[in-house]
């Protein structure tokens, strides 16, 4: 698991316009600085303050904002009692800064760590560590980084909506990690989210166009998002914008997807819930609520959301060969309780892929339950599911893989070479191994 193709810490300023000439020049730096460290962590009213761990002291983090084409430089301070890196989920970075174990070494309790990369898509992405992933996030760390295009939707406000749940034991506190159920299904929260607080209340003017970014920062839970039922337009995915609003009442969010809807107008008084619906799959049995959205005075609108967004070319047609098979399967382990494997093995080494060479993966699920699937650094199209195609076109780094599903995804590895890996994004799998690793290559 450690071998890396990158023993660096790789925060040469040399390294990204080698790694990434997606970007063009001249864009800003950003610089955040980022604390991990615990701090107690307020709920909500009637809630024992949790035995959290933040960046910044806050759950969720600060939001990062950039544009794209800007530099992102974070220098992380590790004050937790544990190792931790971050990832950043999502995006389109050279190897070095992917923040997994096989980028860098992990960063150690009082050390520093300087993240430098370029940011060539606009979307909404998020960032967690890659260490200890279960606990970690669970204590919330994590947060939200979004990129913002010259040419985006005009709307009334932009906002970012983190899910969560959080399991707490008897006596309010987070509960120590479960047995074979929670290895099995992942951890399942008794407690909702929403920016890290129980049903807080949105205030929202009436009339207003608003974007909605939605985050699933949840270990194991699916969130099926409605708004009491009100039609809302969906107008992005993992990587961006898709080509065209799609008007829906519902939408699924998969554990590390995001989904950005356009919502409103809303009327005057009108009290609306954001749920989560029941589901046939791993989500909830009962809608239950995450926040509570109180609709003030009126306030004129500037929104203008165009009928066309983008234009995203197919990488593939639909019925293309397969240059790769990857099958998701779990298995009693006797010692382990669970062992999730990919093709066979629990952190498969798959082989390397090289720089330019198309990929169409079948991503298979052998198990009777959903699975997130993951790939770091690159965004995919899914081509279909079961044969059939998407509703619409999109750019993924994350698809829900349902049970007994073939999903056939496309991507194109750009010049950027080192250790990738790819994995379920329910915490307590990626653990037991429903992963891999692989190498992309330069052809020589
Ligand atoms: Cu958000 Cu390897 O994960
Ligand atoms: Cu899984």
């Amino acid at each position: 698991m450690s071998k890396g193709c990158h023993g660096n810490t790789g925060t040469s300023a040399s390294g990204e316009s080698r790694h990434t000439p997606l970007v063009a020049a001249g864009g800003r730096e950003v610089v955040v600085d980022l604390e991990a460290s615990a701090h107690p962590w307020n709920i909500g009213a009637g809630f024992r303050p949790l035995e959290g761990w933040s960046y910044n002291g806050v759950t969720p983090g600060p939001v990062i904002e950039a544009r794209q084409g800007d530099t992102l430089v974070v220098r992380l301070t590790n004050r937790l009692d544990e190792p931790t890196t971050i990832h950043w989920h999502g995006l389109r970075l050279p190897a070095p800064m992917d923040g997994t174990q096989d980028a860098q070494p992990t960063v150690a309790p009082g050390e520093q760590f300087e993240y430098r990369f370029a940011l060539p898509d606009a979307g909404t992405f998020w960032y967690h560590p890659h260490t200890n992933e279960t606990v970690q996030l669970e204590r919330g760390l994590y947060g939200v980084l979004v990129v913002r295009g010259p040419d985006e939707p005009v709307v009334d406000r932009d906002r970012v909506l983190v899910f969560d749940d959080v399991r707490l034991d008897r006596s309010g506190a987070i509960a120590a990690p479960g047995g074979l159920m929670e290895k099995h299904n992942g951890r399942m929260g008794n407690v909702r989210l929403l920016n890290g607080r129980v049903n807080p209340t949105i205030d929202i003017a009436a009339g207003q166009v608003e974007r909605w970014r939605l985050v699933n920062v949840s270990s194991a839970r699916y969130v099926n998002f409605s708004l009491s039922g009100l039609s809302f337009q969906i107008v992005g995915s993992d990587g961006g914008l898709i080509e065209s609003p799609v008007h829906a009442t519902e939408v699924r969010i998969a554990p590390a997807d995001r989904v950005d809807i356009v919502a409103g107008p809303f009327i005057r008084g009108q009290v609306v819930e954001i749920q989560s619906l029941r589901s046939a799959g791993v989500g909830s049995r009962r809608p239950s609520t995450y926040g509570t959205v109180h609709v003030g005075p009126t306030r004129p609108s500037v929104a203008d959301v165009p009928k066309r967004l983008r234009t995203i070319v197919p990488l593939a047609p639909i019925d293309a060969e397969p240059t790769r098979e990857v099958t998701l399967f779990g298995f009693p382990s006797l010692k382990r309780g669970w062992d999730f494997m990919v093709n066979g093995e629990c952190h498969h080494r798959g082989e390397p892929v090289r720089v330019g060479d198309l990929q169409v993966w079948d991503i298979v699920n052998k198990t009777p339950m959903d699975h997130p699937f993951h790939l770091h650094g690159f965004f995919f199209q899914v081509l279909s599911v079961n044969g059939r195609p998407p509703a619409y076109r999109s750019w993924e780094d994350t698809v829900d893989v349902p049970p007994l599903a073939r999903v056939r995804i496309a991507w194109l590895p750009d010049d950027r070479p080192g250790s990738w890996m790819a994995h379920c994004h329910i915490l307590e799998h990626h653990a037991a191994g429903m992963m891999m690793h692989f190498d992309v290559v330069r052809s020589s």
